[in-house]
């Protein structure tokens, strides 16, 4: 009964995601799943479906995928509805994908380990080599630049702020991507980040030495 659930949350979620390009792709869903299954796995700890389904439909709601918050939260319901759930799963998976969410350094205290595991998954796909061609790629699609040594970095910001103010893709990794090590739920995890934080790094020094150019 389970596995036949997931394999029908899989094909409504490729559905749903299949062409967005903002790296919110099926790919990106599938890797936040298996990371959380593995890191699940490696903590003996949580309910593996619970997280399965979780890391599945994490994206479903977003706001940026949807009209509102709301129609996102709404849509996501509406799929739970028509799976043989009980209300405490629905319940439970609403829960962890409302609260996971970065946006802009918000913090939120996550009650249950499957909401830390799905979270630390999804924290994952944001860094290395996965993380930079990611911002890039989201970057592109805004049309922000790729780096203005002329802009600042935002420390603080409100979520507003956070989509919508004046960056980079360089920026974002000092306003979010080199933070995630440090916001991470569960030691697995934190041994998963290490050899991303360190790609981040020498991207990052890198990229500047080529920006300076040669005499
Ligand atoms: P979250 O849901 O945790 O707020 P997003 O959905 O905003 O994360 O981000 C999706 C992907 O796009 C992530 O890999 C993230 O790092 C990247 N991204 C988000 N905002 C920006 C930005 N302003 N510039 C570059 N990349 C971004
Ligand atoms: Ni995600």
């Amino acid at each position: 009964m389970k596995n036949q659930i997931i394999e029908q949350t899989k094909i409504y979620v490729r559905n749903e995601l299949g062409e967005d390009a903002t790296g919110h792709d099926w790919f990106h869903v599938d890797r936040v799943r298996l990371n959380a299954l593995h890191i699940c796995k490696k903590e003996k700890a949580g309910d593996p479906f619970i997280i399965e389904m979780a890391a599945l439909l994490h994206d479903i709601s977003d706001e940026k995928l949807n009209e509102s918050s709301e129609k996102g939260e709404e849509k996501l319901k509406l799929f739970l509805r028509t799976l043989p759930l009980t209300d405490n799963d629905q319940k439970h998976i609403k829960q962890i994908i409302a609260t996971i969410s970065f946006k802009g350094g918000q913090h939120t205290n996550l009650t249950t380990i499957e909401a830390k595991i799905v979270q630390d998954a999804d924290r994952l796909d944001a860094i290395g080599a996965i993380g930079i061609a990611r911002a890039f790629a989201y970057g592109g699609k805004k049309g922000q630049p790729i780096y203005d040594p002329s802009i600042k970095v935002r420390n603080e910001m409100s979520i507003e702020e956070y989509r919508k103010g004046k960056s980079t893709s360089i920026h974002h990794f000092y306003e979010k991507l080199l933070k995630l090590k440090d916001l991470l739920n569960t030691e697995t995890a934190l041994k998963m980040a290490e050899s991303r934080q360190l790609m981040m790094e020498t991207f990052l020094e890198q990229f500047y030495q080529e920006w300076d150019g040669q005499e």
